[in-house]
């Protein structure tokens, strides 16, 4: 790939940034900026890109095993593959459950992004934003997090061979989810803040472009981030479900979402658009309020307390994009309570398929949708699980194990004297059938 065929615009003005910018703001109106590539000269210099595609199959090693880089040509067509920094992400399941049919009461196939490996989907956007990083000549990177980018960033950092700093707000994230920039070996600080303020200190901490920054208002993670869409097709042998569905905190991943299928339309990949639902937790819901609006204002709000502490976020960074994509996609946007969404999670735990609570935010969703007939009972979804439930132990253990937060769903384990005799006469009152819920 010899060739250039990206070019980063402003999203409001259109004014043309540099490629190499270290600063991810227009530098005419402020707003965000967008990585465009040319397509027609892509298509044309790739030819079949679907067998192209078809053949990056059976590839075993980086960067083309990895389910980002397998669709080069569609994220960072300018990058060479030496410059790469893979784990390899992305191949994450796509499954397909009857109790999680019944329980959305739709077709509803679970992307699982946990599966990637920092177990959530932020390693398909620090891919991409790492190796540009590096492409760019950068010295040192940060983001601000509610735990799961940082933990890409210090993990992507670490085999990019980069200093990382982190800023958390202390005492917001999961256990798990700060252990991960520990162990990379990032320098990471607690901020006695929200996610909301740790964002506004990373931007000034990076605005003079000495330390590059890698929140998703950097354009190039957006790319990396649209492989979820353009994988989950693939995986569907490039038939479209009717939805996606997906759960929104600072809003970069559904941009990327939209962006990636927009591509693959584009392209004449795929013959229609599905239709995409935001969903929000009801403690952090300032694009459903918008939304709820038609979208006459930006809103923007404190985010309040919520066992979906990945999405805590009252003032989205990528809202405008956002809102662009959910226009163009005739989009919805739901919101749902910290209840629905633990026993949402835990009805599709039980099915095999270990998720957050952010992601069942999104199942939730997807439920009441259905309910409210927006999604109709005829109609197939896919809905993006961010991240696994491992991330989130302490968030679940309760839910199981604590009466006064039981749900559903809960399956509590039964204190049992170490005898056969009380083993066999605990084991002697449970169901044959397997726990389903209440
Ligand atoms: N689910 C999980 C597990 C997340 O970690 C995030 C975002 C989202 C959903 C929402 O995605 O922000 O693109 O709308 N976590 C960020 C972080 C904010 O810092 O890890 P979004």
């Amino acid at each position: 790939m010899d060739q250039s065929y990206s070019k980063l615009y402003c999203i409001a003005c259109g004014h043309q940034e540099p490629v190499t910018t270290s600063r991810f703001y227009c530098s005419s109106c402020g707003d965000l900026l967008s990585v465009e590539h040319d397509l027609t000269a892509v298509a044309a210099h790739h030819g079949d890109l679907k067998a192209l595609f078809r053949e990056r199959l059976l590839q075993m090693q980086p960067p083309y095993a990895s389910g980002v880089w397998r669709y080069h040509e569609l994220i960072l067509p300018d990058l060479p593959a030496e410059g790469i920094v893979s784990q390899p992400e992305g191949n994450t399941g796509l499954y397909r459950r009857p109790a999680v049919d019944r329980y959305v009461g739709a077709a509803a196939w679970i992307k699982h992004e946990g599966e990637n490996p920092t177990l959530s989907f932020k390693d398909r956007g620090m891919t991409a934003g790492v190796s540009w990083a590096k492409h760019a000549g950068a010295k040192r990177v940060a983001c601000a997090s509610t735990g799961d980018t940082s933990a890409a960033m210090a993990c992507y950092a670490a085999a990019a061979d980069l200093p990382a700093v982190v800023l958390l707000p202390e005492n917001k994230v999961s256990v798990e989810q700060l252990v991960q920039p520990l162990s990379y070996g990032a320098h990471v600080l607690a901020l006695k803040t929200d996610f909301d303020g740790c964002m506004a200190r990373v931007k000034e901490l990076t605005e003079d472009g000495e330390i590059y920054l890698l929140n998703s208002m950097n354009p190039f993670r957006i790319e990396g981030q649209k492989a979820i869409g353009i994988e989950t097709v693939h995986q569907l042998d490039w038939q479209v479900p009717d939805w996606f569905v997906i759960p929104v905190g600072n809003a970069g991943n559904i941009s990327a979402l939209g962006k990636g299928l927009l591509t693959l339309h584009q392209l004449g990949l795929i013959d229609r658009l599905p239709r995409i639902a935001g969903v929000q937790v009801d403690a952090a819901n300032p694009m459903f309020q918008a939304y709820s609006e038609g979208w006459k204002r930006r809103t923007r709000m404190t985010a309040r307390p919520t066992v979906a502490s990945a999405i805590r976020i009252g003032d989205p960074v990528s809202f405008d994009k956002a809102k662009g994509v959910l226009q163009h996609f005739q989009g919805v946007v739901t919101e749902v309570s910290d209840a629905q969404a633990l026993d949402a999670k835990a009805a599709v735990d039980a099915a095999g398929i270990n998720i957050c609570p952010n992601s069942g935010v999104a199942v939730a969703g997807a439920k009441r949708l259905v309910e409210q007939g927006i999604i109709s009972r005829q109609q197939s979804m896919a809905i993006i699980a961010t991240a696994h439930g491992s991330k989130f132990a302490t968030t679940t253990l309760p839910y199981h194990s604590q009466p006064e937060a039981a749900g559903d769903y809960s399956n509590p384990p039964r204190l049992t004297e170490p005898t056969l005799e009380a083993v066999r006469s605990a084991l002697s009152e449970l169901p044959d059938a397997r726990h389903r819920g209440r």
